[in-house]
């Protein structure tokens, strides 16, 4: 027994022989005594044609199988003369395995996204979301591959957390309680009666773990699911995600700013080179020039900038924007699109952000010259189409700093003891960056709603099965 990839990668050594092959009907057509089928298995993007003629004796029941029910062909392989493949396979026996019932909503017609995103079972044997999975499964590998021969250790973070990462507060509670009627006190919920005696949510990021994981082993990466209660229905923004945080001591922004774009490129390469007709597929039903837009950025260097320097070009942007551009604000989507789509057309760091917008933890800047204006050693990798896909810092490692902000942000500091010890024992600068994995999938397919890039999306009002 054949998978259809094993098949078309060496056609040639199976010319004239027999074999037998499984897999589900895609499109089926007939005319009076021949019939062809066109087969997928799924191990390859391509498909298999399958002849038959009315030599079958069930050549009238095959031409009646439904889209999508599974079959067993036995035959032979030949060359194809039609210019769509090299081979085709002249059956000698088809035999069903589970005919689909008649309903089967995928009929020849396209559907659309939103639609497909309701029909779980067939979402992924859809030509689309067949190569955005396969891309999916190829990127993952790459990131590990790409860690890997740098000699990072891949550490596991927990899921299950007590405190929260970025300070935002967007966490997702876990509790055994029967939150309709809990245990008060004070009017308060009373985790004592809880499984772990205090809150526990689903982590926001695995980057407080991960600091102390490179304080062992200078460099380390995370790769796992991410939950976050965001509640922003927009294309960008899933409830459960999956992030890259990898973690390096002794390294300052600048080191994290060449690895992570490095890293961006070695995925891009990987995936073109592993995946070339998913790619071809999506440059021409998704994305019209987006191999020339990628092999343009693989070759070609990122632009960085500090945030003030992205302030001053929004400034003098002859555009009107819907969020007024200050010092001092979030830079809006609006904002980045302009940065990274107007202005220079190719991925783009922006570093040194205002302190007062970012997290606790990232370690000021020596702002001698604007002590009016505090940032911090952050950077975020904006790419045109998506916006931010990167968001890292070099960290705070001073104690006596990072007590001070914490204090100022009136966080619990008996809760994060754990976290400041990594600066109490041998505390080493330290940086590192968190990808967003579904943010860059859609960067390299194309595809412009995360959803369509999640096998099974998790956003703010939707959880379907
Ligand atoms: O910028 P963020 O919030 O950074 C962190 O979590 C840091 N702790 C990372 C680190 O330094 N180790 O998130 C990092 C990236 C974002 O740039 C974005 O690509 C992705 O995670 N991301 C989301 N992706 C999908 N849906 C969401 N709701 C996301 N929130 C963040
Ligand atoms: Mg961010």
């Amino acid at each position: 027994k054949l998978t259809i990839r094993e098949v078309l990668k060496e056609y040639k050594k199976f010319i004239d022989q027999d074999i037998v092959i499984e897999g589900w009907i895609k499109t089926s057509r007939s005319s009076k005594n021949i019939g062809f089928i066109e087969l997928t298995d799924g191990t390859s993007f391509s498909s298999l044609q399958i002849v038959y003629g009315d030599d079958l004796e069930n050549f009238k029941d095959i031409e009646k199988y439904t889209i999508s029910s599974s079959l067993t062909i036995e035959g032979k392989v030949v060359e194809s003369p039609g210019k769509n493949q090299d081979i085709e396979i002249h059956a000698t026996k088809i035999t069903p395995i589970c005919l689909s019932q008649s309903d089967y909503p995928l009929q020849k017609k396209r559907h659309t996204v939103e639609y497909l995103r309701t029909q779980a079972h067939f979402r992924p044997r859809t030509n689309l979301f067949n190569a955005v999975f396969r891309v999916r499964s190829l990127a993952a590998f790459a990131i590990h591959k790409f860690f890997n021969e740098k000699g990072f250790v891949y550490a596991h973070t927990p899921i299950l957390t007590s405190s929260d990462a970025e300070g935002a507060g967007e966490m997702f509670q876990v509790t055994t309680l029967d939150l309709t009627d809990p245990p008060k006190t004070d009017g308060c919920v009373d985790y004592r009666e809880d499984f772990f005696d205090k809150p526990v949510h689903l982590t926001v990021s695995g980057q407080l773990e991960a600091e102390i994981m490179a304080e062992a082993f200078t460099n380390v990466y995370t790769f796992g699911p991410t939950f976050r209660a965001e509640n922003s229905n927009t294309a960008r923004h899933a409830a459960e995600f999956w992030m890259i945080e990898p973690e390096m001591a002794f390294a300052d922004i600048k080191v994290c700013m060449d690895i992570a774009e490095e890293h961006i490129k070695y995925i891009i390469n990987y995936v073109l080179d592993n995946a070339p007709e998913e790619m071809e597929f999506f440059s021409k039903f998704v994305d019209k020039g987006l191999l020339e837009r990628l092999h343009n950025v693989v070759n070609n260097e990122f632009a960085r900038i500090t945030y003030t320097e992205a302030i001053d070009i929004l400034k003098e942007a002859k555009v009107e924007f819907a969020y007024p551009v200050e010092w001092g604000i979030d830079l809006q989507t609006e904002h980045e699109r302009y940065i990274t789509e107007q202005v220079f057309k190719k991925p783009v760091f922006v570093t040194d952000y205002p302190k007062a917008i970012k997290a606790f933890y990232m370690k000021g800047n020596d702002d001698k010259d604007a002590p009016d204006r505090p940032t911090v050693a952050a950077m975020d990798l904006l790419v045109p189409g998506v916006g931010e896909i990167i968001g890292g810092s070099q960290r705070e490692h001073r104690l006596d700093v990072l007590e001070a902000k914490m204090k100022d942000l009136k966080m619990d500091l008996e809760n994060y003891q754990w976290y400041l010890d990594l600066r109490r024992y041998g505390s080493v600068p330290h940086s590192g960056y968190g990808l967003g994995f579904e943010r860059v999938i859609m960067y390299i397919t194309g595809v412009s709603n995360i959803r369509d890039v999640l096998p099974f999306p998790r956003t703010v009002g939707s959880c379907e099965f």
